[in-house]
């Protein structure tokens, strides 16, 4: 049976959840499979704005089971509180339509200590704890697992055998950072964990289940490919696998059963945190980045911050929709480029002299690239109201058009506002 993975081809925020939204109507099932609350989701429906970090967004659709996975790390304060706002929302939340995983990793507050009073500000984190938990999960002796919520003697040995550590770590890290008491956060934690016992489950079990049920799955990706921590701009990258690559070991459902992977890339690119990004736009208060910025709203869901905003590098999306065995491509938010004279478009970079078509994921690398632009004319209209390729005026169409011969994919998706309606189906 068909599943679909929709997963950013950028450094994220290229409005994944807009897509996951459409396409939850041919799908029974919508899986989370990688990071944390450190993902930003918004979704425009019927007027109302939605925002979320770490459910899928495909839980605001009645007829989806969402589904956390293994690869996912979970903060159950973040977890209950957005079950919460759903449900004040009027979305009805509860185990008949969301589950965790029992394997995924828990985050806990010496996971956000950690990250603050240790490396996070070098690559610009989201100070979510998410690098931090992750390292526990690879460590082994420090992870703890959602499952583990569940036993309470269990938990409370693994958290006095921790948090001393931790607070090692920490009180090495800075002599004015919290310390935490083992018995008193176990307690605390184990209260979040009888309010979220109804939804813990053995997902993979589960999923692999819908399969046989000939249910269709729907991947989420969380993040962008770019800061994917096998093949993005490694060591500024997130610490999951936010790339294709994420969903089989994120979920534990083998990658042959996707047979349709939807790209999704913002007609420009932006970043938050540190980390190269040849296509920059350092033009100041009154230039073009910063017009791009206000225009399309380029700032962080997650923490605020405003995004780093640049010409659509398409050395950087050959490759990403190459790792992610990409079958088309979702083009966001081209409404934002309206009011801009001249457009361009970096096809190759130049490095020491020579000119670079293939991505160099070595961030060091990356960043001596100088980008090579071609320039294209603007359109100068709003294309808010446009619905299908034909309301697009001529010079819009050209420039998704060079997308698409740069890239080497069809685009099957153009979105021109962030109502569900403002959409166009290319056939
Ligand atoms: P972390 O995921 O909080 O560890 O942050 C690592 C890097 O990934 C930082 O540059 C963050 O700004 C970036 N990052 C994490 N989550 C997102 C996201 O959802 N969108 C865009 N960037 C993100």
């Amino acid at each position: 049976m068909a599943s679909t993975c929709v997963v950013g081809l950028q450094w994220g925020d290229e409005a994944k959840g807009k897509i996951v939204d459409l396409l939850t109507a041919d799908h029974h099932v919508v899986v989370r499979y990688n990071g944390g609350a450190n993902a930003g989701h918004t979704v425009v429906r019927d007027g109302k704005t939605y925002k979320l970090s770490l459910l899928p967004t495909g839980i605001l659709s009645p007829h989806m089971q969402a589904v956390i996975g293994n690869g996912v790390v979970v903060n159950p304060v973040r977890f209950l509180e957005e079950v919460g706002t759903l449900r004040a929302a009027g979305i009805a939340v509860g185990a008949h339509n969301l589950v965790v995983s029992d394997h995924a990793h828990v985050i806990f507050p010496y996971h956000v200590e950690e990250e603050i009073r240790g490396a996070g500000a070098a690559i610009g984190t989201t100070g979510r704890g998410i690098g931090p938990c992750y390292a526990d999960k690879v460590a082994r002796s420090t992870g703890i697992r959602v499952g583990e919520l569940l036993h309470p003697d269990r938990l409370r040995e693994r958290l006095r055998q921790v948090v001393p550590r931790k607070n090692l770590i920490l009180h090495a890290l800075s002599a004015s950072a919290k310390i935490f008491d083992a018995d008193a956060l176990c307690d605390e934690y184990l209260g979040h964990a009888q309010a979220m016992r109804p939804f813990i489950k053995d997902t993979m079990r589960l999923l692999h289940q819908a399969l046989r049920d000939n249910k269709r799955l729907l991947f989420e990706a969380a993040q962008g490919s770019l800061l994917d921590v096998d093949h993005g701009t490694y060591p500024f990258v997130t610490s999951s696998n936010s790339s294709t690559a994420g969903v089989w070991s994120g979920s534990g459902v083998p990658a042959r059963h996707l047979t349709r992977v939807v790209g999704v890339i913002k007609a420009y690119t932006t970043r938050v945190g540190q980390g190269p990004f040849p296509t920059e736009l350092n033009d100041g208060p009154d230039g073009l980045g910063e017009k791009i910025r206000k225009t399309g709203r380029e700032y962080g869901t997650v923490t605020g911050r405003p995004r780093r905003c640049g010409w659509f590098d398409a050395v950087a999306v050959r490759y990403t929709a190459a790792l992610g065995g990409v079958d088309e491509l979702a083009v966001m938010l081209l409404d934002v480029l309206g009011d801009l004279d001249e457009l361009r478009i970096c096809p190759a970079y130049e490095l020491d002299g020579e000119r670079v078509t293939d991505f160099p994921a070595d961030a060091y690398l990356l960043e001596r690239c100088q980008p090579v632009y071609e320039s294209l004319s603007g359109w100068k209209v709003d294309v808010g109201d446009a619905r299908k390729p034909g309301d697009l005026p001529g010079a819009a169409r050209k420039y998704v058009d060079r997308l698409i011969e740069l890239i080497g994919l069809p685009v099957t998706i153009i979105s021109v506002g962030p109502d569900r309606e403002q959409t166009i189906l290319c056939s």
